[in-house]
């Protein structure tokens, strides 16, 4: 199953005395080359984001700073992640209806994505997400 297919990727930390380093390159720690990196800051409390699935679009969502809940949904089953840390990325494959609650202040989301921007790339209307999904 798609949701199946939405892990959480664990990003070399590198510590020392001087603080913590963490790197990501495209298609070695994310299973895609990254062509677009977006963040969303300055949420307000209670504020949701998300609301959408993506046609061929790949992505990982990390919480650069600060926290929030990812919540995953593949039309047939639905799962809650919860984002704190800055070397953790929650991969989310193609066809998984996505939306973004429960930010912390000063939350930080960044999101590494496989290709540019494309409208016509995404499902905003969840029943036609649903039907979609259900005949792949
Ligand atoms: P939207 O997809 O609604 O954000 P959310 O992640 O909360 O669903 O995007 C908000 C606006 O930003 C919308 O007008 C599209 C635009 N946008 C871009 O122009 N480029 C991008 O890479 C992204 C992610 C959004």
């Amino acid at each position: 199953m798609r949701i199946d297919k939405c892990v959480i990727i664990n990003f070399t930390k590198i510590n020392d005395r001087r603080g913590n380093l963490t790197f990501i390159e495209g298609g070695r720690h994310v299973p895609f080359d990254i062509r677009r990196v977006f963040f969303l800051y300055d949420v307000p409390g209670g504020a949701k984001r998300g609301g959408h699935a993506h046609k061929k679009l790949k992505q990982v969502v990390i919480a650069m700073s600060g926290s929030f809940d990812v919540v995953l949904d593949d039309g047939r089953r639905e799962k809650r992640v919860h984002l704190n840390r800055s070397y953790l990325g929650l991969y989310i494959d193609s066809m998984v209806w996505r939306t973004m609650d429960n930010f912390s202040s000063g939350a930080v989301c960044m999101v590494l994505a496989s290709g540019f921007y494309d409208e016509a790339d995404y499902y905003r209307d969840y029943k036609k997400f649903l039907k979609a999904a259900k005949i792949r």
